[in-house]
């Protein structure tokens, strides 16, 4: 309960009307139909469902008009990336941000900004610093940015990714620019900062690989529940934890232990949202029809299991048609050479006509019949 009376205090800080707003049970109480958005068909379940979605989106009006049909929150997918908004030491480019918070404010719909540290994907100048100037930039870098946005954003993505337990550091972190030159404590260090920049803003640490029920995914989960504990334990405020939720069905995924993942972390008394959900397709069939209904079934599969738990609030797609997948990028054919020079990733709820596919049916029906469970 008290997390819905957070949302809504945030929707009414933002200017939010009705949709948010809503307490939940009028909001289950809706029934589903299968015209409904996707936004809709989660409403039905207290749950706000979203996308992410870059700038080239705000000149492609069909596809907006798709993303402004289905979508109840947005994540920004490049624009907040440090390679993008600040390219340079001391220099900030603010042009793509500004324009998906604009098209956020004017249309009332919540944007996550993703995201400030990511030892993945650092520009390369932050690899240069000595460390005593890496922390320095880590400040300018909160505070420039929380400051401009101030107020305008649903939540912050403050660390992305943190831990990759390949490294064999304690706790599992993942090195990279940010850690080597402060250990562990990066990730407390930005997430006060950023409590202190702007001590309205909802922060999130956002991860990958929990899904993944092999050592590698259960390594991870420890470490998400230690570092979460430890912070909270410092005093250092984390408002949710963002769990990816890149697919990918050749791996094992376990619906009752993921579930009891989830519950633990519900414990520790954070929202818990769902930040980049798609399904790779690479080893599924060749076959449209076939991909597809195994696609459908992964969604089934992992939102059921996701949906037990009521400290899932938010539901985002990494973009939401299959044309603007990132599995579709250059990028990622030059990541993944052996991927067949004609294969055409099929990884979301929308396809290249913008029509709802199976997934999408699969993804209203886990929306709808959650609504029906938690309204009961
Ligand atoms: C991806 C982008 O969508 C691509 O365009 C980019 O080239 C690589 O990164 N996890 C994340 C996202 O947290 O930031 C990534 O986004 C996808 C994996």
């Amino acid at each position: 309960m008290t997390r819905a009376i957070g949302m809504n205090r945030r929707a009414a800080l933002l200017g939010i009307g009705a949709a948010l707003s809503l307490p939940k049970a009028a909001m289950a109480r809706a029934a589903c139909t299968p015209k409904m958005s996707l936004g809709a068909h989660a409403a039905s379940a207290g749950v706000t469902f979203g996308c992410s979605i870059g700038v080239d989106a705000l000149d492609d009006p069909a596809y907006m008009a798709l993303v402004q049909r289905e979508a109840r929150i947005l994540t920004t997918d490049l624009a907040f990336k440090l390679p993008f908004i600040n390219p340079d030491r001391g220099r900030f480019d603010f042009a793509r941000a500004d324009r998906l918070v604009a098209f956020a404010q004017v249309n009332e719909i919540p944007l996550r900004a993703h995201t400030l540290f990511w030892d993945l994907a650092n520009p390369e100048w932050v690899t240069r610093l000595s460390p005593r100037d890496r922390a320095y930039e880590m400040d300018r870098i909160v505070d420039t940015i929380l400051d401009r946005y101030r107020g305008r954003i649903h939540s912050w993505d403050v660390v992305n990714e943190p831990f990759w337990p390949g490294f064999g550091e304690p706790g599992g972190f993942r090195r990279g620019a940010w850690y080597d030159a402060m250990g562990e404590a990066y990730v407390m260090h930005a997430f006060k900062r950023a409590a202190a920049a702007d001590p309205s803003a909802r922060l999130v640490l956002n991860c990958d690989m929990s899904e993944r029920d092999d050592d590698l995914g259960r390594s991870i989960r420890v470490s998400i529940l230690r570092l979460v504990e430890r912070m909270q334990d410092a005093g250092c405020k984390v408002d949710a934890v963002g769990l990816q939720g890149h697919l990918d069905p050749s791996l094992p995924f376990d619906p009752g232990a993921f579930t009891a993942f989830l519950a633990k972390l519900a414990e520790r008394n954070v929202e818990i949202y769902i930040t980049e959900l798609d399904v790779l397709d690479t080893a599924l069939p060749r076959d449209i029809r076939a991909r597809d209904a195994a696609v459908a079934r992964q969604y089934a599969i992992f939102l059921a299991a996701v949906l037990e738990v009521p400290s899932v609030t938010v539901v985002a797609t990494w973009q939401l048609a299959d044309g603007k997948s990132w599995y579709r990028s250059d990028w990622y054919r030059s990541v993944m050479p052996d991927l067949p020079p004609d294969w055409r990733a099929r990884p979301l709820p929308f396809d290249d006509r913008l029509q709802g596919k199976p997934a999408r049916d699969a993804m209203a029906n886990a929306f709808c019949r959650a609504g029906r469970k938690r309204g009961e």
